[in-house]
């Protein structure tokens, strides 16, 4: 995967078995964000493939993917900051068409964030980093998503909201979603995850259960700090 020229990503090989939760890490500029743009579609790839439930899906686009079951809450959110909280958790039923349903499920939303409830008329662009991320998940949630692309949700949030972050992460996984983590807080993500990977400079130099990894020396050296 490359940019104007430049390869982002060289050889990244790695699987997300059904009912897993992996984390990726990596310092910044590994290539994480890529990888899971390019698992997406919304960045092209050159070689290789990609493949999801058994068939290749490379080549097809956020939507389509989404179809599938296949969610990705990207960096940075991406919300419709012109839109209320309601409006973009509606964008996320879009693929649906069974009202009744969408709308319990809306509610269920708003029993996992409260805060979002309150807030529902209120434009996203307005929310804290916190809520927006809040509506982020929310709305891939609305999709019903067999699969759930994260990257980086706990970025940038204050300490009380990264714990809320990771148990809703954790609750989704155990209602059976299958979960693929990007995260900088390695220690947090790897202590969740049932195996990890580390991608370093476009490769994956790294895999493991993700508790032995959280235990390794060369993981705890790299990116936990020590
Ligand atoms: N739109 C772009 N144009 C050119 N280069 C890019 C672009 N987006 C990313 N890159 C480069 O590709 C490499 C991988 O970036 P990527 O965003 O995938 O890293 P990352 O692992 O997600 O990092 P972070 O933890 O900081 O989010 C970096 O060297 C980055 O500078
Ligand atoms: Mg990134």
């Amino acid at each position: 995967m490359a940019y104007g020229g430049i390869q982002a990503v060289k050889g990244v090989d790695f699987e997300v078995r059904e009912g897993e939760l992996v984390s990726l890490i990596g310092s910044n500029g590994a290539g994480k964000t890529t990888t899971m743009k390019a698992i997406t579609g919304s960045l092209p790839i050159n070689d290789g493939d990609i493949e999801y439930l058994g068939k290749s899906i490379r080549g097809q686009g956020p939507w389509d993917l989404v179809k599938q079951g296949l969610a990705m809450v990207p960096e940075g959110r991406g919300i419709f900051t012109r839109m209320t909280i309601l409006e973009n958790l509606q964008m996320g039923a879009y693929i649906r068409n069974d009202k009744p349903e969408i709308q319990m499920d809306i509610e269920k939303v708003f029993g996992i964030f409260p805060r979002l409830k309150e807030r529902k008329d209120q434009l996203a662009g307005t929310l804290s980093g916190g809520e927006q991320q809040m509506l982020a998940m929310g709305r891939a949630l609305i999709s019903r998503p067999k699969v759930l692309l994260l990257d980086e949700p706990s970025m940038g949030l204050s300490p009380i909201m990264v714990d809320k972050i990771f148990e809703v992460v954790r609750d989704v996984y155990a209602q059976g979603v299958t979960v693929l983590l990007v995260e900088q807080n390695a220690s947090r993500a790897l202590a969740l995850a049932n195996r990890g990977y580390v991608m370093d400079s476009g490769l994956i130099t790294m895999t493991g259960e993700g508790k032995t990894m959280l235990k390794d020396p060369k993981v705890r050296a790299a990116y936990l700090g020590e």
